[in-house]
């Protein structure tokens, strides 16, 4: 049975898969990041993003490669302003993920709603962990993922962190509560690193 790939709510945003007429709105969405939210992102400078990255990054195949937007609405159009994907690797129980949100609309939830949803999608897609890649400089991000049982590597030479989030336990268990701790079992190997950009 195909996951349930629905349109959610969360506030004033609706949340639903990303889909090639949204090219237009992943190019506005870009040109709102500062350079810090685009380098915490995607991992390098990167002052413009072409129409056809745009269009790479909306029409996906919502299966191995799934990307979600939280669109909040402005007149009579649609505004994007969070995006989270993940990309199945080489090993298809290991999917990277990655989410960006627009500086003004933080701290209301949004990476977490959008980061739920993902891990419903990628359980009911048979993958059984989420890889990130996050800066040791990224203090949202990892104090975002620390709500997640996970586990960690540390590329010193790198300054990275790479964190392993078991699906299930967060599907099962949803964020940790105080006092809870993380999984403890044992990283995977690395998968090749796959730029989700
Ligand atoms: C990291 C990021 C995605 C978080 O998005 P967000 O929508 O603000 O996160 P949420 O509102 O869902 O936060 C959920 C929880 O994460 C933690 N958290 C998120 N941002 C935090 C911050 N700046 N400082 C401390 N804790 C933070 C908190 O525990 C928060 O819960 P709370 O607000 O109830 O305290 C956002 O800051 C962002 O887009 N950063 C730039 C892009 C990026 O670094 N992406 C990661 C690439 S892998």
């Amino acid at each position: 049975m195909n996951p349930p790939f629905g349109t959610y709510r969360i506030g004033g945003h609706k949340i639903r898969p990303l889909h090639y007429s949204d090219q237009e709105r992943m190019l506005a969405f870009f040109k709102s990041h500062t350079p810090d939210t685009v380098l915490s992102r995607y991992g390098y400078a990167l002052s413009q993003m072409s129409a056809e990255r745009a269009t790479r990054l909306v029409n996906v195949d919502q299966h191995h490669n799934v990307a979600l937007g939280a669109f909040g609405q402005q007149g009579n159009d649609e505004v994007l302003d969070a995006v989270a994907r993940y990309y199945t690797t080489s090993n298809p129980e290991i999917a990277e993920f990655a989410v960006v949100v627009k500086e003004t609309m933080r701290r209301r939830g949004l990476a977490r709603f959008l980061f739920q949803r993902l891990c419903e999608l990628a359980a009911a897609h048979g993958v059984k962990k989420f890889f990130a890649q996050v800066t040791v400089e990224n203090h949202a991000m990892r104090a975002f993922i620390s709500n997640f049982p996970h586990e960690t590597r540390y590329i010193e030479d790198l300054g990275i962190i790479h964190y392993y989030l078991p699906i299930a336990s967060t599907t099962q268990q949803g964020p940790l509560s105080a006092g809870q701790s993380p999984a403890k079992d044992k990283p995977e190997r690395s998968p090749s690193p796959m730029p989700l950009n």
